[in-house]
């Protein structure tokens, strides 16, 4: 089977690709390489052995993803590619609902002129808004925060509408919780440009010696030791959730589905076990809220079990060791 994989030079598309490839699927990947480098498609090769057939372009171009379902008979694809930041989206909210919303749309059209109607789709908890009841199961109840959110919950209601329109439409979404960690090698890993917004990209640099010291925003939530929960997920298990996604594609014709563990871990919780994996205390100081946050958010993750055969396999202790790892060789990311 081959798979085209739309933000394929990005960090969860990364370690995806690791896994189609060790699994015999081929893989054709376009990245505009906006937030990526060509380095992680070399490592991916490097790691598997295998070849990616990678395009470095828009996929709002109509014309390259044109060229690309021309060149290759497309059975599936994962799409990835976003612009991700929340920040930035209340900044310049048409970034993101152009790049977002149109490379659907391009995506869509394309897809369908070459009769290739297998999708699995990055949607995100981002689209339950403020939970207002835990864990979060795929029914409870869909609000918009900002920018960034919109993109991702009218995403789903798009590729919703295409789904039900045709019954030829196999559309898979799943909701990431918090992904974070690496692959277990070292040489693929998260890269944020400049400094993280993320909370575990920002400790393993701040454990790395790149960065002084980690703010802690808000310690009086009221969760267990009052700062904010997550349920944050291995990037190789969630790799491995849109594995178990392919598979069972053909059974649905609209499928939505939480990928995180269950499982909530405060900031307190995830800067200790980083300390832990790193060998030293992470510095840290307590700050203000962070406008938009939340207090807990998890997930139910039964319906991806029941369907999909799908569970997180990896713990919080293999989350930090494989982060460290990975921040630790690469200090600069995929730069020299
Ligand atoms: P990432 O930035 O590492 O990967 C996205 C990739 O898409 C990047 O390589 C970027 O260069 C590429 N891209 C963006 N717009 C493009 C376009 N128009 N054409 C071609 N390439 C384009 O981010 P990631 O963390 O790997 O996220 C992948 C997807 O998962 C995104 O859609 C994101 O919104 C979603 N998601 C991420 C998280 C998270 O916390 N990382 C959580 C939930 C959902
Ligand atoms: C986690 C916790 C922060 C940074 C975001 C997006 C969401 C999804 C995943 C894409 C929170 C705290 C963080 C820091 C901190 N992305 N924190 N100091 O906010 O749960 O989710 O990424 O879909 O849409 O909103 O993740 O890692 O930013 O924060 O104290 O420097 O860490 O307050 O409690 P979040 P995060």
């Amino acid at each position: 089977m081959k798979i085209l994989v739309t933000g394929g030079a990005g960090y969860i598309a990364s370690h995806t690709n690791v896994l189609l490839l060790e699994r015999g699927y081929e893989v054709v990947a376009v990245d505009n390489l906006s937030n990526s480098c060509e380095e992680s498609i070399k490592r991916v090769e490097e790691l598997t052995g295998k070849k990616i057939a990678f395009y470095q372009g828009d996929c709002r171009d109509e014309e390259l993803m044109t060229k690309i379902f021309q060149e290759h008979k497309i059975d599936a694809v994962i799409h990835f590619a976003g612009l991700k930041a929340v920040g930035e989206s209340c900044r310049i909210p048409l970034k993101y609902y152009d790049n977002n919303m149109n490379s659907n749309m391009v995506l869509v059209k394309v897809m369908e002129k070459f009769g290739c109607k297998r999708l699995v789709f990055s949607s995100s908890a981002t689209v339950y808004g403020v939970p207002k009841k835990l864990p979060l199961t795929e029914d409870s109840p869909l609000s918009v925060t900002n920018p960034y959110g919109a993109t991702k919950l009218l995403g789903e209601q798009f590729f919703g509408d295409i789904s039900r329109s045709d019954p030829d439409w196999h559309v898979m979404l799943l909701r990431y919780f918090n992904p974070v960690g690496a692959h277990e090698s070292g040489r693929i890993g998260e890269d944020p440009a400049g400094i993280p917004n993320n909370l575990m990209p920002y400790v393993s640099q701040v454990a790395v010696g790149k960065l002084k010291c980690l703010s802690v925003y808000g310690n009086d939530y009221p969760t267990k030791d009052g700062t904010g929960v997550r349920d944050y997920i291995h990037v190789v298990d969630l790799a491995e959730a849109h594995l178990a996604a392919l598979q069972h594609i053909d059974e649905h014709q609209i499928g939505i589905y939480n990928v995180g563990t269950g499982v909530g871990y405060s900031v307190l919780d995830m800067v200790k076990a980083f300390g832990k994996a790193c060998g030293h205390e992470i510095a840290y100081r307590i700050a203000e809220r962070r406008s938009g946050d939340v207090a807990e958010c998890y997930a139910c993750c039964d319906k991806a079990k029941k369907e999909l055969g799908f569970v997180a396999k990896k713990n919080l202790d293999d989350m930090c060791r494989d982060l460290w790892r990975w921040q630790s060789e690469n200090p600069n990311g995929y730069h020299a």
